[in-house]
């Protein structure tokens, strides 16, 4: 008997844009100039990207400003047109599927508002509601679920216009949600955002993946969302995918070496050991590197304290943005 196989909730193959636009010359000269003779320039904003995304991934599309991610994410949710390759969510077509796509779909753009300007923010959600027909009984149990989140309730009589940035983005997400959708769009949700705002969205997106196995791509600058969230990063640069893994693997490739900073009683202090490097003794206090895959934290400090009496000790944790600046940098400044 033939075996029906669910297909992936993303798959991109060979994905591409263009843009085409009109390169103008500066000054009045070149007004005139640019009116007869603007020459067309072609930008590559995505150049033949391929993945797929499974079912319940939260996943991290990161990259420099311009690299292609929100016009990747554009292309996915139907927006746009892929200029090359192609896109299909749930085996289905964007573009040509959109009508049925629609209603399993969520997307959010944290630099432009989806809520309708002049209503209320709850005359918003039951316009929405109305359009992706979710009937009052499933819409009054998303809301009570969004609200304990989000604390939606507080701010739903406010016209949209009159929300502020934080207000807004609760409202954007709750109104992404409001249909259940299992595939979840969030471009910069947490741009501009307080910590406190922050906070509630992770702990929104994270309570969403687990209850509901929501599928979320995810875009954003802030490198303590992508930690806090993502099991897996697409680092995109210069509308190419240049790494495909999980953060901790990008910094076991990356950045492999740990410190371990132990302050001892004594400032005599004769220490060695094969698979790690003294690099600094100052006083009472002595650092050492070591690699995760030579030797654990653990293992080390356990020998450190069989020789001496330890006072104090912290391991350094990779800084991410350095991390994730060396791979930009790498990308840029390719090594010939
Ligand atoms: N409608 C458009 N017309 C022409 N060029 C565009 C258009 N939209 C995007 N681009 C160009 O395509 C490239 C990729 O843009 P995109 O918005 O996808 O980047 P991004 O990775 O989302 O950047 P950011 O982090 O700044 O949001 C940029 O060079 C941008 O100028
Ligand atoms: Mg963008």
């Amino acid at each position: 008997m033939e075996q029906k196989t669910t297909p992936p909730v993303i798959k991109a193959v060979n994905l591409s844009k263009e843009f085409i636009t009109k390169k103008k010359e500066s000054g009045i000269k070149g007004a005139v100039k640019n009116l007869f003779f603007a020459k067309n320039t072609v930008k590559k904003a995505v150049d033949g990207i391929s993945f797929e995304v499974q079912r319940g991934e939260i996943v991290g599309f990161i990259g420099p400003n311009g690299a292609g991610k929100s016009t990747t994410i554009k292309m996915m949710c139907g927006i746009l047109n892929p200029s090359g390759g192609e896109v299909w969510i749930n085996g289905l077509s964007p573009k040509k599927d959109r009508q049925v796509i629609v209603k399993d779909l969520g997307v959010v753009f944290g630099q432009r508002s989806q809520l309708y300007w002049d209503l209320r923010l709850g005359e918003s959600f039951e316009l929405l509601r109305r359009i992706y027909e979710v009937d009052k009984a499933k819409y009054d149990a998303t809301m009570e679920d969004l609200d304990r989140i989000l604390n939606i309730n507080d701010i739903i009589n406010t016209p949209v216009r009159q929300l502020s940035l934080g207000q807004r983005m609760r409202g954007d997400l709750a109104a992404a949600m409001l249909h259940s959708p299992a595939l979840l769009f969030l471009d910069e949700p947490t741009i501009g955002l307080d910590v406190e705002v922050k906070y509630s969205i992770c702990k929104f997106i994270k309570e969403i993946n687990k209850k509901y196995q929501t599928t979320v791509i995810l875009t954003t600058h802030d490198l303590d969302d992508v930690q806090a969230l993502c099991d897996r990063i697409i680092i995109i640069n210069d509308g190419k995918i240049v790494s495909d893994s999980s953060l901790e693997d990008i910094i076991d490739k990356t950045s492999p070496e740990r410190q371990l900073i132990v302050d001892l009683y004594t400032d005599d202090i004769q220490l060695e050991h094969p698979r790690a490097e003294v690099v600094k003794i100052e006083g009472q206090r002595v650092t050492l590197k070591f690699r995760k895959t030579e030797i654990s934290a653990s293992e080390l400090i356990s020998y450190i304290s069989k020789q001496y009496a330890i006072r104090d000790l912290s391991l350094v944790e990779t800084d991410i943005d350095d991390v994730i600046r060396q791979i930009y940098k790498q990308q840029r400044e390719p090594v010939v």
